[in-house]
C-alpha cells in the first residue's frame, strides 16, 4: 500500500455516504408507520395464547383484545388485519361459521369499534380457519369448488363490514370473487367498504406457521396448488392483477414478501395501483429463530427486510413486526 497512489477520479460514489446527514439527504425510501398492517389472531377463550412457531405473536381473546388494539392506536399504525382461530367444534365441511354475523371476526370489529375509530379493521375473507376441511373454499369428492365457495365469501365479507370492518381482504384465490364481493356490497349498501385483494398469492410454504395460528394445520389434506399460484410463475400475477382489478380491487397484494420482490416490482410498475405485500408467518419465524440463536441481529434484519418492501415499490406491509417496527421508528 503506498500513501502517493491517488487515482484522478472527478465521480467518487463514496461522498455521497460519507456521512450521515448526506446519507440522510440522499435517501431514496423511508419507511413509515403508516405503512405498516398489524395482523392480529382472536380466539374465543379469554386471555391469551401463544403460537408456538411465532415467537411473540399471541392469539388474543375478548378480554384481552382492546388493550392489544391500543398499542396499535397509541403507534398510530393504521390497520389491523383480523385472522380467527376458532376451536375445532365451529368447523364444518359448509364453514357455516365464516357468516355467523357474531363469529370471531365480527363480535371483534364490533366491540373494537366502540373503543377505537382510527384505525381500520381488516377482515379475512377465506374458508379455511372455518373450513373441517382445511381449505380455503368448499371440498367436494377432494375438488375446490369455484363457484359455491364465491357465494359463501360473498355472504362472508358481507357480515364483516356489516360489523364494522372497513376493509375485506380475500385470501382464497376463488375465480371471480372480487367482482361478486363488489356486487354483494353495493346491493347491500357499502359502496365505500373497500377490497384488499390478495392477488398474486402463492402456494407457498411460508405460511406453515399461520396454519398453526389459525388451528388449519391438522384439517389441511393435500396443498392448495389448484387455486394459489406456482411459486415459479410471474406473467401469471400480472393477469391476476389485472383481473382484480378490472372486477373493483381497490388495493391488490403479492404474498409471500421477501422472496416475491420481483413481482411486487413488476405489478407496481406495470399497473401503478395501491400494491400490498405479506411479509408472512414463515418470514417471521425465520427472523425470529435465527436471532434468537445470536445469528442475525434482530432489530437491523426486521427493518432492513421492510425497507426492501419499500423499495420493491410495495405501498404498505403486513407484517408481524408491525408494532416491533413502528417503536423503532418512532424512537
Ligand atoms: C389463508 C391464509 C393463509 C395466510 C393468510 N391467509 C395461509 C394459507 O393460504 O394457507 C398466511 C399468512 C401467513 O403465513 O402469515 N386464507
Amino acid at each position: 500500500m503506498s500513501n502517493s497512489f491517488r487515482q484522478d477520479l472527478a465521480v467518487r460514489p463514496r461522498r455521497i455516504r460519507t456521512d450521515a446527514w448526506t446519507r440522510r439527504l440522499v435517501a431514496e425510501n423511508r419507511l413509515s408507520v403508516d405503512d405498516l398492517i398489524w395482523p392480529i389472531f382472536l380466539q374465543e377463550d379469554d386471555g391469551t395464547s401463544d403460537v408456538p412457531s411465532m415467537p411473540g405473536v399471541k392469539r388474543y381473546g375478548p378480554d384481552c383484545l382492546i388493550e392489544a388494539i391500543g398499542q396499535a392506536v397509541e403507534l398510530n399504525i393504521p390497520a389491523i388485519a383480523l385472522f380467527p382461530y376458532n376451536n375445532p367444534d365451529t368447523k364444518t365441511a359448509d364453514c357455516r361459521e365464516a357468516y355467523n354475523p357474531d363469529n370471531l371476526i365480527c363480535t371483534a370489529a364490533r366491540s373494537i369499534r366502540q373503543h377505537y375509530q382510527n384505525i381500520a379493521l381488516i377482515g379475512d375473507v377465506a374458508l379455511d380457519p372455518y373450513n373441517s376441511l382445511g381449505h380455503d373454499g368448499i371440498v367436494k369428492d377432494g375438488v375446490i369448488l369455484n363457484d359455491q365457495s364465491v357465494e359463501i365469501l360473498c355472504k362472508q365479507a358481507l357480515v364483516q363490514v356489516e360489523a364494522g370492518c372497513d376493509y375485506v381482504g380475500p385470501s382464497d384465490m376463488m375465480d371471480g370473487r372480487i367482482g361478486a364481493i363488489r356486487d354483494t356490497l353495493d346491493d347491500a349498501g357499502h359502496t365505500y367498504a373497500k377490497i384488499m385483494s390478495y392477488s398474486a398469492k402463492y402456494a407457498s410454504a411460508f405460511y406453515g406457521p399461520f396454519r398453526d395460528a389459525v388451528g388449519a394445520t391438522g384439517a389441511l389434506k393435500g396443498d392448495k396448488k389448484t387455486y394459489q399460484m406456482d411459486p415459479g410463475n410471474s406473467e401469471e400475477a400480472l393477469r391476476m392483477v389485472e383481473n382484480d382489478i378490472q372486477q373493483g380491487a381497490d388495493m391488490v397484494m403479492v404474498k409471500p414478501g421477501i422472496a416475491y420482490l420481483d413481482i411486487i416490482h413488476r405489478i407496481k410498475s406495470t399497473f401503478g395501483v395501491p400494491t400490498m405485500a405479506y411479509q408472512v408467518s414463515g418470514e417471521y419465524a425465520m427472523i425470529k429463530a435465527a436471532s434468537a440463536n445470536g445469528w442475525l441481529d434482530h432489530d437491523a434484519v426486521m427493518m432492513e427486510s421492510l425497507m426492501a418492501f419499500k423499495r420493491a415499490g410495495t405501498d404498505a406491509i403486513l407484517t408481524y413486526f408491525a408494532l416491533e417496527a413502528a417503536k423503532i421508528i418512532k424512537s
